[in-house]
């Protein structure tokens, strides 16, 4: 039987990652948060002391780093010249330049591939902004979930993080290439006004009405 992927996007502190995670441990499969290898190249380009705005920059340093992409406790784990950066990944640093980074071509090609790689691996739960519209485009599994932002400010504040949450969805929205969308085929779930179970059930009868 083939590997599948469930796709599931959708903006910044919509709840998406926990229903992924949710999903993923419901269903035995492979979590994988792509939002953290957009974080892993922003992280390197710190640590390389290369501008943000620097694209070529950016774009010479992704031949000089060595990256890995794989899977510890069925969830995925990068390593930047065999360097886990862990709890960094989500520092103000991190958050402020990640989506200049992630609006990139080449950053998203590499990763995309790295992405897809992922698959060889066994079936999974993939979330980020792309995934149902660019990475796996032919899978019949595509959530979007969403929130106000109203509600996705609260969210983030509440889990004592400062983010610049407004800012990235403008920019991630926004880009060129690959910008976050409702993917062709995807499920929209409003979570809003909605408990993390009920939104995990909404998901799990959507994917069953997928077969
Ligand atoms: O999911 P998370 O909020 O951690 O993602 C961090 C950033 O990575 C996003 O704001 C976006 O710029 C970028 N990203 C992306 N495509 C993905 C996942 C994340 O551009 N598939």
């Amino acid at each position: 039987k083939p590997h599948f992927a469930i796709a599931i996007d959708g903006p910044a502190a919509s709840g998406k990652s926990t229903v992924a995670r949710r999903l993923a441990e419901k269903l035995g499969l492979i979590m994988i948060n792509t939002g953290a290898m957009y974080r892993a190249i922003a992280w390197a380009s710190i640590q390389h002391g290369i501008d943000a705005s620097d694209t070529e920059g950016v774009i010479a340093m992704l031949d000089r780093i060595d990256l890995r992409c794989g899977v510890r406790d069925r969830g995925s784990i990068i390593l930047v010249d065999g360097v886990d950066a862990g709890d960094a990944l989500r520092e103000d640093a991190v958050n402020s330049r990640v989506s200049a980074i992630a609006a990139i071509p080449e950053v998203r090609r590499l990763l995309v591939e790295k992405q897809r790689d992922y698959l060889e691996l066994g079936s999974l739960v993939m979330e980020g902004r792309d995934i149902g519209s660019v990475v796996f485009p032919d899978t019949p599994y595509k959530l979007y979930v969403d929130a106000s932002e109203e509600v996705r400010l609260a969210r983030r504040s509440a889990e004592g993080l400062a983010d610049v949450v407004s800012q990235r969805d403008k920019e991630d929205s926004s880009r060129k290439t690959s910008p976050l969308v409702v993917a062709e085929g995807a499920t929209v779930i409003d979570s809003s006004e909605m408990t993390i179970e009920e939104v995990v059930d909404e998901a799990m009868s959507i994917l069953k009405s997928k077969g």
